[in-house]
This record gives C-alpha cells, structure tokens and sequence, in this order.
C-alpha cells in the first residue's frame, strides 16, 4: 500500500488518452506521489463529483512515474473515464489485492489467455515476464477480440512486441470472432488458438482473463488439455465498494475478490457456484 491511510486517494494528471476502439480507452496517468504496484493487483480510479471504480493497471508494474489504465466504458464512472481528457486530475488509491505470484511462474512455459478488455493485466503480467524473460522457459499469448478494429494495444500486438519473438522466446495466436479483408490470423473464438500447443502441460501455467463465458470455456479447455487446477490462474470481477474486505460485495462463496483475489488458482473457486456469473 502506498499510503498510511488507505481510502485517500492520490491526485494523478491524464497525460494521455488513447481510443482503442468505440468502447474501450485507454489513460495514461502521471500520480503526483510514487503509485507502485504489482502485475494483477487492481486500484480504485476517482472521478470528481462522479465516484469510483476498481481497474487493473494495464501498464508494466516497473514503470513508476506513469500509470495506464484500460476502461470499457459500461456505465457512470467508466463514461466519465471516458470523457477525461489530458490535463484532468482523478484520484487513484490502491493497489489492493493478490498480483499473479510470479517467482511461482518462473523456470515454467507461461501461457496467457485474453480476450477484450481482459487484456489489461495481462499486458501488465507480459511487460513483467518481458522484463525478467530469462527466468521464464516461453511464453505464448494468445488473444482474442470481436472483429479487428475491436482489438487492443494494436501498436503492440502488432508491432513492438512481435519484434520479440524470436530473441524472448515468446509467440503470439490471434483470433477474432468475425474477420475482415485485412486480417491474416485465426477466426473464431479465442479456445481456438489453444490447441497444439507444445508446451509441458504438466508444469506449465495458464493465466486467463476476459468476459466470464470467455474464462470458463477456456478454463474447460485448458482442463481438458490436461492442464492442472493449480496451474490455472483467473482474473475475477465482482462488483465493489470498500476494496479491503469490510462492505462483502464482493464475494465469491466465502472469498472475497478485493483481499483474497482477484488473481485465483481455477483449484481455488472450482467449487463456487457463482464462480462464473
Ligand atoms: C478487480 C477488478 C478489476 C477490474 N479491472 C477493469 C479494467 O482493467 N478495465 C475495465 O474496463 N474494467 C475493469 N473492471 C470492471 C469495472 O470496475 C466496472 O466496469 C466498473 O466498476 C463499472 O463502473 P460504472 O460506474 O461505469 O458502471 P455502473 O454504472 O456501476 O454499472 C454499469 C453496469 O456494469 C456492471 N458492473 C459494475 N461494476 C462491475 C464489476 N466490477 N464487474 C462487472 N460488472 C460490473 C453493473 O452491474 C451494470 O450492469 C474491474 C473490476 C474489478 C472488480
Ligand atoms: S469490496 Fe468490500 S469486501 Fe470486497
């Protein structure tokens, strides 16, 4: 935490807007104190005389002077968001909750699984095995969105970071639901890019984050492959309010996202009935 009390927030200027596509944003934010965070932990965003809601920095946890943020627009706070422009002050507090546990990722074959706005942490969790790439065996991202234009971070994904392959031991699958002209990858639904994948599955770690059919069709898929319940990590989203385990709005079963995720082991939510609403 990097403040003595918790619910105050800390005043961060938007350097920067930039459109992904229709609904979704991404804010580069300049904290006017350190924020420091790990790869899956999540921060409330303050808008003045508007309120709060929890996101997950999407920016690479190293980067201290910066922050980004990536935000689907879905209702008041987040339309707000969307209307910030560079210049604007919000408020962020934070980071809360469990990050992916790295040093558990390490000397394995990472596997990560997104789709839509669920690539935001995981673009956090990559800059973060990018920067430590020795101490991982490979990593294969495998990405899915609606059409092309719905596609996040394309200046990445289809640039820069391709550029990686063969020196970091990493390769990327992309898919999306209905292709156009242009488009020369897969289509169809991002469990279709799961399949021949050569890793060891037995040790190897799935990471997955998207809209909750997208994660339990994946999970059910990875399952199949062979993949251990231990070795499935999930990104959960469930409405909140307090962010450090005192309002329960955030349950699910008797784990609370805020403190005991987001970041669960699929071994660990298996048996909550609501795991997947
Ligand atoms: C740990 C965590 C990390 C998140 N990270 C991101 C992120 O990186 N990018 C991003 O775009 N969104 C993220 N979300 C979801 C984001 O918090 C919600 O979209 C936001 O709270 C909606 O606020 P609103 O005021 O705009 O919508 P509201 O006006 O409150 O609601 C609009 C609609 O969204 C639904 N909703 C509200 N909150 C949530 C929620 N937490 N999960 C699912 N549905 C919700 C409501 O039920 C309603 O149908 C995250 C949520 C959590 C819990
Ligand atoms: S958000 Fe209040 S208990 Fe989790």
């Amino acid at each position: 935490m990097n403040q003595s009390n918790i619910y105050r927030p800390i005043r961060a200027k938007v350097e920067k807007v930039i459109e992904e596509n229709p609904t979704i944003r991404t804010i580069v934010l300049k904290p006017e104190e350190e924020f420091s965070f790990q790869a899956g932990q999540f921060a409330f965003v303050t808008v003045a005389g508007v309120g709060e809601a929890p996101f997950t920095p999407s920016s690479s946890p190293s980067r201290k002077e910066r922050v980004d943020f990536t935000v689907m627009k879905t209702g008041v706070v987040t339309e707000a968001i969307h209307r910030l422009q560079e210049g604007d002050t919000v408020g962020i507090r934070g980071p809360y909750g469990r990050p992916y546990p790295l040093k558990k990722f390490e000397g394995r074959e990472i596997l990560l699984v997104g789709g839509g706005v669920g690539l935001a942490p995981l673009r956090s969790l990559f800059y973060a095995l990018m920067e430590n790439v020795s101490r991982y065996q490979r990593v294969l991202f495998c990405c899915g969105a609606k059409t092309p234009r719905d596609y996040l971070y394309k200046d990445e994904l289809f640039g820069q970071w391709q550029s990686l392959c063969p020196t970091h031991r990493v390769d990327f699958r992309l898919t999306v639901d209905k292709k156009d002209e242009g488009w020369q990858h897969q289509e169809g639904v991002v469990t279709c890019t799961l399949t021949n994948i050569d890793f060891d599955i037995s040790t190897s770690v799935a990471v997955v984050c998207g809209p909750p059919v997208m994660m339990k069709f994946t999970t059910l898929t990875l399952l199949e492959q062979g993949y251990r319940e231990e070795n499935i990590y999930l990104s959960m989203e469930r409405k909140m309010y307090c962010g450090v385990g005192h309002c329960r709005h955030c349950l699910i079963g008797s784990r609370f996202v805020c403190k005991d995720g987001p970041v669960f082991t699929y071994s660990e939510i298996k048996n909550e009935p609501d795991a997947w609403a």
